[in-house]
């Protein structure tokens, strides 16, 4: 069964908005580890979380109590700078994820351009490995990018399916974007790379993404927040789960 990874930025994000200068206030509210907490009862394989150079949403002291409180598996998306790779060695989470970050974006855009910083990338990569890190990149669908993740070294790719995502449901654009993240699925697993997707996930789009040949886990967050304000998190968790063939 494909692993579900709640990314629980959004619980910081909100929270931002009002206690941005004291994030660490005894009444600053909502609380990721809650949030991640609950999605764990609710079934979640694993809870994501982006820390940015600019901590906009993420801080180190989400992390750290991420990492202490858990019961499942931490994944941490990271741009590839000392400072964040300095954080990572110390936080040890179970995973990371490797991806670009444009201080402009709102969220992560594109994939990350694996094949123009091999070496720079392949040295996170060891370092993290070395570490005891599983290491992913997320790429956009394309050969060379598959290819460069192999030689980098990795261990998983995370397909990006924003593009996907953006197509109108059903159109040729969705069903080439589809085969586009079939053929690096495919190709992906005949280098021995391990296959998670993510980005745009909804409750929606996600099944044919579900179908993806040699895919392991999704990561999904906007989504779930987003309907976790009406339904509660628990059930916005159990609610993705249950789209997801058994
Ligand atoms: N995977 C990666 C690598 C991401 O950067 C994000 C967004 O933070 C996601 C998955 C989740 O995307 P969404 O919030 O659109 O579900």
């Amino acid at each position: 069964m494909i692993r579900l990874g709640v990314n629980v930025d959004h619980a910081a994000t909100l929270r931002q908005a009002r206690y941005r200068e004291n994030p660490e206030a005894f009444n600053a509210e909502p609380a990721p580890i809650a949030f991640a907490l609950d999605a764990e009862c609710a079934g979640a394989a694993g809870i994501t979380a982006h820390l940015r150079a600019d901590r906009r949403h993420m801080q180190d002291s989400d992390l750290e109590k991420l990492r202490a409180q858990i019961r499942t598996r931490l994944n941490l998306e990271m741009g590839n700078t000392p400072e964040i790779l300095n954080f990572a060695l110390h936080l040890k989470p179970d995973a990371v994820c490797l991806v670009p970050e444009n201080r402009e974006e709102v969220t992560t855009e594109g994939g990350l351009d694996c094949a123009g910083q091999i070496d720079d990338l392949a040295l996170s990569v060891h370092i993290l490995k070395e570490a005891g890190v599983c290491v992913s990149l997320f790429i956009d669908p394309e050969e060379t990018q598959v290819h460069a993740a192999s030689a980098i070294g990795a261990d998983f790719i995370e397909l990006h399916t924003g593009a996907y995502a953006n197509a109108l449901p059903s159109s040729t654009q969705a069903s080439e974007e589809l085969q586009r993240l079939e053929a690096s699925a495919r190709l992906a697993f005949s280098l021995g790379l391990r296959v998670n997707a993510g980005h745009g996930l909804n409750y929606q789009n996600v099944l044919p993404i579900c179908r993806l040949p040699h895919l392991e886990e999704l990561n999904i967050g906007h989504s779930i927040v987003s309907r976790a304000l009406s339904t509660g998190i628990k059930q916005a968790v159990k609610e993705m789960l249950a789209l997801f063939p058994q």
